[in-house]
């Protein structure tokens, strides 16, 4: 071989190494490239160095060094090419569509049933209740014994109750607040004591085996019934508007005397009539009644003295008439297509 020929064959491994180099679309395509130039191996310049020992002495010096300056050009190429691949590499994950709206966070919502309660305990604190708490736990005697039960009244039975032991139940409503309040508090008494409360029911479109109430309670000298009605009527018009009416209709309970229902005209069908109302035109939402006095006498306050009312609502009945909620197991369900749509 003559020096010649050793040069051109330098010059054409030049020539051609850029291309190359550029066209290693990976790292694996480099080291590919790498070695068909400069592999130790196989490589092309190695190729041609291997000719170095067959040139004329005098032509090697020169041979040596332009075959050096190619490997250098080379070699040089090949790391910018395998930086930028590294780089490009470490930049690119999974394809990014970058018009995609982003998603909307789900900042959470308060249940239907406790924006009732909210809403009543606000509307009750503007007229100086405070909040009062029981156990859910309750002694029977606050249940049933204390609130003027009668020993055999019906809703001590077993299908009503849930019995805990002999003398303990799981409170069937939050009236036992009332008389666990009166033992703690000398008059005037003004409380709201909202809570969960139980009865042995199953699961229906209406009924539930637990539920929350929110019982009020006043006691005062000189407390009576029209106090009761216009404080009641008050309250329905600030939670469901102005121009709703409101009826009272006579009833029963035992620890009340006399005793009233308090209906609101039906919001979902406005009173002329529907499934919410039963046709009716009306939805009950508490009971109420002026406290009796055995009940007084029983927590420990004269009745001569003082006189009281009280009431208990459902907040969840309330939650159905106000949405029109056709069904109260949606209530528990925490289904959050359901849920989210009461986000304030
Ligand atoms: N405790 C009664 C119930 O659960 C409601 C009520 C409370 C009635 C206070 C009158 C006075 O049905």
């Amino acid at each position: 071989m003559s020096l010649n020929e050793f040069l051109a064959a330098l010059d054409a491994l030049a020539a051609e190494a850029p291309d190359r180099i550029a066209a290693a679309a990976d790292l694996e395509a480099w080291t590919e490239v790498r070695n068909a130039l400069v592999g130790r191996q196989a490589g092309r310049l190695t190729e041609i160095l291997a000719g170095l020992g067959a040139l004329p002495k005098e032509d090697r010096r020169e041979a040596g060094q332009r075959a050096n300056a190619v490997k250098v050009g080379i070699e040089e190429a090949l790391d910018t090419r395998r930086a930028a691949l590294a780089a490009a590499a470490a930049t690119s994950g999974p394809a990014l569509d970058l018009s995609m709206p982003a998603r909307a966070r789900w900042i959470g919502a308060v249940h239907p049933v406790s924006l009732v309660i909210d809403d009543v305990i606000e509307i009750f604190r503007e007229l100086g209740f405070s909040i009062a708490i029981g156990p859910e736990a309750e002694h029977a005697w606050y249940n049933f014994g204390a609130l003027n039960f009668p020993a055999d009244h019906p809703a001590m039975d077993m299908h009503d109750t849930l019995y805990l032991g002999d003398e303990q139940v799981l409170r069937t409503h939050t009236s036992p607040v009332q008389v666990r309040t009166m033992q703690r508090y000398r008059p005037p008494i003004r409380v709201l004591a909202p809570g969960n409360v139980y009865r042995r029911d199953f699961f229906d479109p209406s009924h539930a085996p637990m539920f929350s109430q929110i019982e009020g309670l006043v006691v005062d000298e000189g407390v009576s019934f029209a106090d009761l009605k216009a404080t009641l009527s008050h309250f329905a018009r600030r939670f469901f508007g102005a121009s709703t009416r409101t009826r009272f209709r006579p009833s029963y309970f035992p620890f009340t005397e006399p005793s009233a229902e308090m209906d609101v005209q039906c919001g979902v069908c406005g009173g002329g009539g529907c499934a919410v109302c039963k046709q009716s035109g009306w939805v009950e939402i508490l009971g109420s009644g002026m406290v009796h006095p055995a009940v007084l006498e029983h927590a420990g306050i004269d009745s001569e003295r003082y006189t009281g009312w009280a009431f208990g609502m459902g907040p969840a009945r309330t939650a159905i008439s106000r949405h029109g909620i056709p069904d109260i197991r949606i209530l528990y369900d925490s289904d959050v297509r359901f849920l989210e749509q009461f986000a304030r």
